[in-house]
This record gives C-alpha cells, structure tokens and sequence, in this order.
C-alpha cells in the first residue's frame, strides 16, 4: 500500500513537473533553430541609417571606417603595409594604387577586399555596414569630399 502511493507520487511528479518543463524547453530549441535558420545577411546602406540617395562622405565617413580605434590603420600607416589609410595620406592613397574602379564599385580592390564574406585579407573585414558605405561612396563617384 505504501508503495503503490510512492509509485503514484512519482507518476504525478512526472506528469505535472517533469513533462511541462520538457514541453518548454523542445518549444524554445524549436523556435531557436527556427530564428536561425532564416538569418540572411544583407549588404543594405540603409542599415546604417544611410541612403542611396545621401551623399557619403569621404571625410566623416569614410575616414573613420579605416582610423577609428586603428580599425585599419594599426597595420595601414606611414612606413608600414601599403595602402597608408591614414586621414592624411588615405584618398592619395586609394587612387594610386588602384584600389577604386569607378566602372563596377564592387570590383573596387578596396571593396571587395575587405568586405565581409571576402575570402582574401583575413587580417580584418568590413562589417556590414562599414561594406555598404564604402560601397556607396565608390557607387558616388569616390569623390574626396
Ligand atoms: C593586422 C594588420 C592589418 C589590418 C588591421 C588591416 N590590414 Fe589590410 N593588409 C594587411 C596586410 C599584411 C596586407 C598585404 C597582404 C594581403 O594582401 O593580405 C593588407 C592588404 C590590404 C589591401 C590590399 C592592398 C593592395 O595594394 O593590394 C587592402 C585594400 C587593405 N589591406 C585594406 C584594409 C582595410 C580597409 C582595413 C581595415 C578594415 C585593413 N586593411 C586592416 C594587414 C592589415
């Protein structure tokens, strides 16, 4: 008698304790994998609050892609691996290395080297939106503004 209360008990426990928590957690693994699985990765301007349509500026926008916290410039300064992305030297720089083509942006060395799916430079990427800029900017004309 004892022991078929025991057992009951347990039966119980499993039903009302046990079984709702497996319940939450193979509801929450479902909507984890389901989020996951449809993460596409966007190269869109307007991620960054920009738009085809704006003007991208080489100076305030561009600039600090390469120099701020040494993004690009810990390795691309004065004396050190060419291209120099220093404020100062950076546009000369960019044209005369060839690193922009005004015909198709995306085949701009300085794109497509650095962007985020790039298979080459693994030294550092371009996040996302770091990409679109620089992208838009090329897009505009690469004009030293
Ligand atoms: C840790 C050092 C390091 C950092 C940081 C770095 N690079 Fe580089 N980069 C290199 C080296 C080394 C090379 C030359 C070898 C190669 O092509 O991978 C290079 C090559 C390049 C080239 C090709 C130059 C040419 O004339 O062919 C470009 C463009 C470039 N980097 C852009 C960038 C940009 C933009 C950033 C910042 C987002 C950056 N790099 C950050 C080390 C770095």
């Amino acid at each position: 008698m004892k022991y078929q209360r025991h057992k009951k008990n347990n039966f119980r426990k499993l039903t009302m304790i046990v079984w709702p928590k497996l319940m939450v957690i193979v509801v929450l693994v479902g909507l984890i994998s389901l989020t996951n699985s449809c993460t596409y990765k966007f190269v869109e301007p307007e991620s960054m609050g920009l738009n085809p349509t704006d003007t991208v500026s080489f100076a305030a926008q561009i600039i600090p892609i390469f120099n701020n916290e040494s993004n690009c410039t810990s390795c691309h300064k004065p004396g050190a691996t060419s291209p120099d992305l220093t404020a100062a030297n950076a546009y000369n720089e960019l044209t005369s290395n060839n690193l922009i083509d005004l015909n198709d942006a995306a085949k701009s060395k300085i794109y497509y080297y650095c962007e985020p799916s790039s298979t080459s430079h693994s030294w550092k990427k371009y996040s996302d939106n770091e990409a679109a800029a620089v992208l838009l900017w090329i897009t505009q004309g690469a004009h030293n503004n």
